[in-house]
């Protein structure tokens, strides 16, 4: 089992797109038994696959007596299950903070490992104790990046940060997001690194908010399974 977070401390850059789309991407295509789990209490992942929260869940009680597998809801797609956030989890920053270990979550986690292939977690946005506990919960981090100095500037802070706070962070995957080629600015950044995958902004993509189903047709799930391909080749490293 490989655990991969959807990360970034700037909030509205396709972080829950991306989380729900490659977890799709990691279900079908692949035909990984995967889990969305839903980390930000604003909730949008399981939303927009349909997904609500169990009656009288407690994701944050899940998270502190290790029960999560009992949250665990099927999603309509094959293979893909989602552990939907609710609003206690507001109060699980606090709770976090409050631990010494800082493996609270890494160990939340364990009961999930049996059952699924690949875990994909939806971060709520913040350098904060909750992420610093997810960095050393997860395999991967896949960062994404609307493309200006700005978005690199916040990815060489995140840099220094893991390499501040921990002996062996798990590697990042930048990526990025929103990208407009009819953009100066964009085109720059787009050039200064070849090698990253690239989401386009693509008005397939916004639709998803709508329509409450992944992307499965078109260039712009050519452009989510290329990047779920290059989170694969990353775990494989
Ligand atoms: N590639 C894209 N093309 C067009 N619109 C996009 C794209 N990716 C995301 N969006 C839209 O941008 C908005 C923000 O995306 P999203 O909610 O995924 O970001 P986020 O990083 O998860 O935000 P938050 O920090 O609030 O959790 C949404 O309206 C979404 O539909
Ligand atoms: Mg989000």
């Amino acid at each position: 089992m490989r655990t991969i977070a959807l990360f970034s401390a700037k909030g509205g850059v396709g972080k829950t797109t991306l989380a729900v789309n490659l977890a799709h991407a990691a279900a079908g295509p692949s035909g990984r038994r995967t889990l969305l789990w839903d980390l930000d209490p604003q909730g949008a992942a399981g939303w927009l696959l349909g997904v609500a929260p169990l009656a009288g869940a407690k994701a944050r009680k899940g998270v502190a007596s290790g029960t999560l597998a009992d949250l665990v809801q099927a999603a309509a797609w094959p293979n893909l299950d989602v552990l939907a956030a609710d609003r206690s989890l507001r109060r699980l920053e606090a709770d976090l903070a409050a631990e010494d270990s800082g493996k609270r979550l890494k160990k939340a986690l364990k009961p999930l490992t049996d059952p699924y292939d690949r875990i994909i977690i939806d971060c709520p946005p913040g350098l904060t104790q909750l992420a610093d506990q997810m960095f050393r919960a997860v395999d991967l981090i896949v960062v994404p990046l609307i493309p200006s100095p700005l978005s690199e500037r916040a990815l060489a802070q995140l840099q220094a940060h893991l390499a501040a706070e921990m002996k062996s962070p798990p590697p990042l995957l930048p990526v990025f997001s929103m990208a407009d080629r009819r953009k100066a600015l964009h085109r720059t950044s787009l050039a200064a690194h070849p090698d990253w995958p690239v989401i386009p902004y693509a008005a397939a993509i916004e639709a998803t908010a709508a329509s409450h189903q992944p992307i499965t047709t078109g260039s712009a799930a050519r452009a989510i399974n290329a990047l779920w391909t290059a989170v694969e080749r990353r775990l494989a490293a």
